[in-house]
């Protein structure tokens, strides 16, 4: 089965050649020239772990042209994965996806035979069977059915982890038109998993429901960690992580993502949650949960400045260790390092920060320039206060010697990362969402 891929983004590379590297023959194709030459020179498009690799190694079975119809016409099954950026309702814009249908369309009308497009990009509920359908089959030539197959098929994956999470998802999602299109797709995760993820096959609405419902699910559960750790914040003794290990022995609760820490950000949670809100509102269905783990979200950021502002001696440099969103990854979209920089920086705080692979994009993307530290260590060394942001492993490995002077540097830790033992021995540690982390309330 050939395959191509529309989009060779930060999830369509890592789908091209996990493909490619369980012996699909795959051409990728996207609008951005430079993405396609770097597939044809053997470079990764886009920075992920295992990326790089999986190219080097399936170079005779990957290529890409920017010849979209081409692209279609030459394979039996297409995986569209372009962006479908956040509009003004929070919903998400088809307008991406429905242009890709006309390349599509153009190539499915230069083939014969049965083919099968796959829409990976998140959408709304009612988008697939609705206007992305109505395009495709405009622009082919071509009803769904018998000769065209369309199914809704979103990917469960981690920036950072793209790679591990494709080769072993938890579950494949398929919303298909039919069960000659479902089978179709079912059949080429049977071959490029490495594990036997449960499969869900249904209609687009429902599929296009779980997608959403997975990521808001789970933001919920990190802001109500999140909650946790503040009140652990306030009260003497108490430590959201001895409390959400406990919880998490329940097995209706589970301690994933159960960590009591900062803000979520990145390209998909804040903003798959907000849409789930705006869906909701926008059918007259309650939706305060999602709202509410959307504001907590948002107050995460005032936490630390106000851990911030109760301890920073005054002058000096504030050092941020951590811009993006997460571990293993260069992405600061949405990112709390960002935002926390962002807000010193209008507050006309001196700022210096490090992160192993988001330097660049950090910089790139903030209005303010920062002053970027050259590592963690002459970060620290270099600031009057500390933050650590993202939970990075390499940010444990800094020299307890860096923190050390007179008088004792204050480090605020919001992920409990740093060892008491050596860390605390020389410098004043505050540990997000352990006791004491605010100030105590003003009394009369
Ligand atoms: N990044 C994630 O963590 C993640 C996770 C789950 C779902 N998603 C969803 O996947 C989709 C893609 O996300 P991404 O992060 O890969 O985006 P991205 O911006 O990194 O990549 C999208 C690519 O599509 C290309 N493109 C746009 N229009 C095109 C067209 N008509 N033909 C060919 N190429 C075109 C762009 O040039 C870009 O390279 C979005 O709907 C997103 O919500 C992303």
């Amino acid at each position: 089965m050939n395959i191509s891929v529309v989009g060779l983004g930060k999830l369509g590379a890592p789908l091209a050649a996990v493909l490619a590297s369980k012996g699909f023959p795959v051409v990728g194709t996207d609008v951005n020239r430079a993405f396609v030459d770097a597939i044809n020179t053997g470079t990764a498009p886009v920075d992920e772990p295992r990326l790089q690799e999986l190219i080097d190694e399936n170079r005779e079975r990957l290529r890409a042209t920017p010849d979209a119809a081409a692209a279609v016409a030459e394979t039996d099954v297409t995986f569209v994965i372009v962006p479908t950026p956040s509009d003004v309702t929070g919903g998400f814009s088809n307008d991406f996806v429905v242009s890709a249908m006309q390349s599509v369309g153009a190539g499915l009308r230069r083939k014969s035979g049965y083919h099968v497009v796959v829409i990976t990009s998140t959408v709304m509920p009612g988008s697939t069977g609705g206007e992305i359908r109505a395009a495709l089959e405009a622009h082919s030539g071509r009803r769904v059915g018998d000769a065209l197959g369309l199914c809704y098929n979103p990917e469960f994956i981690a920036l950072g982890s793209v790679v591990r999470d494709m080769l072993t998802p938890d579950m494949i999602l398929i919303g298909e038109s039919d069960a000659k299109a479902g089978d179709t797709l079912e059949r080429i995760y049977d071959k490029s998993c490495d594990n036997k993820p449960l499969v869900r096959r249904m209609n687009f609405v429902n599929a296009e429901l779980t997608k959403i419902s997975v990521n808001t699910y789970v933001t919920t559960k990190i802001s109500y960690a999140n909650m946790l750790a503040d009140i652990c914040d306030r009260i003497p003794g108490a430590d959201v992580e001895v409390v959400t290990q406990a919880i998490g022995c329940d097995s209706r609760i589970g301690v994933k993502y159960l960590r009591g820490a900062i803000g979520y950000g990145g390209p998909c949670f804040p903003r798959d949650n907000v849409a789930f809100a705006a869906l909701a509102r926008s059918i007259g269905a309650r939706a305060e949960l999602a709202e509410a783990t959307d504001t907590l979200n948002r107050y995460q950021i005032e936490r630390v400045l106000g851990a911030i502002q109760a301890r920073h001696p005054g002058t000096g440099a504030i050092g941020v260790l951590g811009l993006a969103y997460k571990p293993d990854t260069s992405v600061v979209e949405q990112s709390q390092g960002l935002e926390l920089v962002e807000r010193l920086l209008e507050d006309g705080q001196d700022v210096v920060a490090f992160d192993p692979r988001a330097l660049a994009s950090a910089q790139a993307s903030i209005r303010q320039p920062f002053q970027a530290a050259a590592s963690a260590e002459a970060c620290v060394r270099a600031a009057s206060l500390v933050v650590v942001m993202t939970p990075w492993p390499e940010f444990r490995a800094v020299p307890a010697e860096a923190f050390t002077r007179s008088p004792r540097l204050t480090v605020i830790d919001c992920w409990r990362l740093l060892s008491r033992e050596e860390i605390g021995a020389v410098a004043d540690v505050v540990y997000l969402g352990r006791g004491a982390a605010q100030p105590a309330p003003a009394t009369a």
